[in-house]
């Protein structure tokens, strides 16, 4: 039985998905009803309990609203308590690294820390930006207004998502994933602008971007990570999902061209 965590999210809809057409018993975790899952809250530790109960495998999402390791910790307790063997964390690219005094996704690193302290088997998963963040900017797309781009003329090996879950899933039932760190790049380097020019090409209409350092409205630990990836931290590519998926990692361009429904839909 595998635990699936923010379930209906991003990464955790698609391992979802990837679970049931394998046959593969799992529980998604929400913290609203569902019918394949259970109701819990990583704030609240007996609906963790029940979460994690009869569980083998979790897969872990956290989106603490302050960046901090608490909701992470929160389940590696339950699940040391309930006999789970193993967590397949979902990181981020550059945790760890030192920037401008601070450190790169501090939160994500204390968690994995956290992880590795407990004595259950893990993978750690260090995507750097989904293709599909671009998804969180529909309205100003669908206006025709400039979208904002905090990372510069730095270069990303943007992902598809659907990769992120798919190694998520090799790892959650493979035990050769044990004990290794991925970082989940897609196939090409690209910028910000490469990217919306993609965009345009695909949805044949405009895809304006702005340029902006204003940072004000996010957390300090989300700031040194984007002005990591913003100095080009984040520019580089490894062989780590085409070795674990036995195929290349997926283009900008293709999720762009299965996604472009997606943007003529209200939000
Ligand atoms: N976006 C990127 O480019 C990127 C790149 C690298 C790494 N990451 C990492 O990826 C993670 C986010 O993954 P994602 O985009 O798949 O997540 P997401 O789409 O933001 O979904 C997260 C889910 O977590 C659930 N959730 C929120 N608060 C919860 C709580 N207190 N208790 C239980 N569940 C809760 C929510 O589900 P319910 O509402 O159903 O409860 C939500 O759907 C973050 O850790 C981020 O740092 C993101």
């Amino acid at each position: 039985m595998i635990l699936v965590t923010g379930a209906s999210g991003t990464i955790g809809s698609h391992v979802v998905r990837l679970l049931a057409e394998r046959g593969v018993a799992f529980r998604a975790m929400s913290r609203h009803e569902r019918p394949d899952g259970v109701r819990a809250d990583f704030d609240d530790p007996e609906s963790l309990a029940r979460a994690v109960a009869d569980v083998d495998a979790v897969f872990l999402v956290t989106v603490p609203p302050v960046p901090s390791a608490d909701h992470d910790i929160a389940l590696v307790t339950a699940a040391q308590a309930a006999g789970v063997r193993k967590i397949v964390k979902l990181s981020a690219i550059g945790s760890g690294e030192r920037f401008d005094g601070a450190t790169v996704g501090a939160w994500h690193l204390a968690a994995e820390e956290a992880i590795e302290a407990s004595g259950l088997a893990w993978t750690m998963l260090r995507p750097p930006s989904f293709a599909s963040n671009f998804l969180w900017h529909r309205p100003l797309i669908q206006a025709g207004d400039p979208i904002p781009n905090l990372t510069g003329d730095s270069r990303q090996a943007i992902v598809d998502p659907r990769d992120v879950a798919a190694a998520a899933v090799a790892a959650l039932t493979d035990e050769a994933h044990n004990g290794r760190r991925y970082d989940l790049t897609g196939p090409d380097l690209l910028t910000f602008a490469d990217q919306a020019t993609i965009l345009e090409r695909v949805l044949q209409r405009p895809v304006k971007i702005t340029d902006t350092s204003t940072l004000a409205s996010l957390p300090p630990d989300m700031t040194t990570g984007i002005n990591w990836a913003r100095a080009g931290g984040a520019a580089y590519i490894t062989d780590h999902l085409p070795r674990v998926l036995g195929r290349p990692a997926g283009t900008f361009e293709q999720w762009a061209l299965d996604h472009r429904e997606a943007f003529a839909a209200t939000p």
